[in-house]
């Protein structure tokens, strides 16, 4: 039979700790740490340990050209290849290695650049309460923040003294400064407000919507919406929690840009306890009227930008300006509006029937009606947004 490497791997040399009675009782701390390898291979669930005499094998083996299977057995052993093979890091052309070959070209035709695969890979959370450990740290104030990590960089930094500064005209106030400054990422929603639908669907049609489309070439089509996209290629797809909307089932959604239309997917029993879990455990986020998943098709913009260094970037930096154009309508709508990047990508791929390389979410979003009390602290410097009757 003929074998190659998966397409993409990473050898870490990872440093373990355990803790030891014997070191302990011999007057040390008892902490032991080794040397472990990891192999990481982003279309695998987790990272693999393995020995050096795998990280050998593996490093012999081609991730392109198919070579047979025996002489590397007779080197290494057929236990050692076939528990590689087992878990995906060598890949078969046989029969029997069919789910993790077909695995492995799946993961190669969304034509990733293999470290931005492995950052993707490692940056996804399972159950995390992030909320819960930035307490437990201290960390959640800025002095429990100042106390732990000593001083910040600064605010500003100077390139030249201050009289080589050239200065600028004041700026006048528009409307859109106005807009501009009322923005402030809201950590307070009303929890007995329902959103109107028309509001809802102004917001969605706003941020996410098409606004246009251009018939490119045969079979490519192009959108234009109102946030710029690398390569006009939009591929971020948002996926709605619907908790508090008039005439709107609470569920989960995707929302179609094209029919500026609702599809509904399978929600789960809980739907807000899925909301905590989908901004892993930040409360105050989970309680807005709607969370929209943001949750890239990675192939869509790598089509075109291939195994390139740059792309995920790409796909990163878009989700930052669907995420200002929200806040931004939002903020015009009289809502509040968040965005967090501590999310549960695993949980939340779990549930929408996603991938994680072929889609997965980067980022969570929502708005909805402020409430009229804080009691999870907001930036509001200006007092642009607070008092709320104030
Ligand atoms: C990429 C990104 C991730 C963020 N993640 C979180 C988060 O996990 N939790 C949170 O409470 N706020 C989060 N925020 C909001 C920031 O804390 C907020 O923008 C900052 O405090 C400044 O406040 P302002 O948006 O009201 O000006 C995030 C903002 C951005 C742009």
């Amino acid at each position: 039979m003929q074998i190659r490497r998966c397409g993409v791997l990473w050898m870490e040399p990872r440093e373990v700790a355990h803790f030891d009675l014997g070191v302990l009782l011999a007057g040390n701390t008892g902490v032991v740490s080794a040397m472990q390898w990891y192999a990481h291979a982003p279309q695998r669930d987790a990272p693999l340990p393995v020995e050096a005499a795998d990280v050998a094998l593996l490093g012999s083996l081609s991730p392109s050209d198919w070579i047979e299977a025996a002489p590397l057995s007779e080197l290494h052993g057929a236990e050692r290849v076939q528990s590689l093979m087992q878990a995906g890091l060598i890949v078969g052309r046989g029969e029997a290695w069919t789910t993790q070959r077909e695995l492995d070209e799946r993961f190669r035709q969304q034509h990733w650049y293999g470290l931005a695969a492995q950052w993707h890979a490692n940056s996804r959370w399972q159950g995390l309460d992030a909320a819960r450990e930035v307490v437990e740290e201290g960390i959640d104030t800025s002095q429990g923040l100042r106390t732990r990590y000593g001083v910040p960089p600064p605010e500003l930094i100077a390139r030249v003294d201050a009289e080589q500064r050239l200065a600028l005209p004041s700026p006048v106030t528009e409307q859109l400064d106005e807009l501009l400054d009322r923005r402030s990422t809201c950590r307070n929603f009303d929890i007995a407000a329902t959103l109107p639908k028309d509001v809802f669907a102004q917001m969605l049609a706003r941020v996410f919507g098409k606004r246009g489309d251009v018939h490119a070439a045969d079979d490519f089509e192009v959108l234009k919406k109102t946030s710029p996209s690398g390569g006009a290629l939009h591929p971020t797809e948002a996926y709605l929690i619907v908790q508090r909307v008039e005439g709107v089932a609470p569920g989960l959604y995707h929302y179609h840009a094209g029919d500026h239309a609702l599809e509904p997917l399978p929600s789960p029993d809980d739907l807000n306890a899925f909301a905590r879990l989908a901004v892993a455990g930040q409360h105050w986020f989970s309680d807005a009227p709607v969370l929209v998943i943001m949750a890239p098709r990675f192939a869509r913009n790598f089509w075109k930008y291939r195994n390139h260094a740059k792309t995920y970037r790409t796909v990163i930096l878009d989700i930052g300006h669907l995420s200002q154009t929200l806040y931004l309508s939002a903020t015009d709508l009289g809502l509040g509006a968040f965005i967090t990047a501590a999310i549960n990508e695993i949980d939340i791929e779990r549930a929408l029937g996603l991938t994680g390389f072929v889609d997965g979410p980067l980022a969570v979003c929502g708005f909805g009606a402020r409430a009229d009390a804080m009691t999870t602290s907001e930036f509001d410097p200006n007092r642009k947004v607070w008092p709320r009757n104030g």
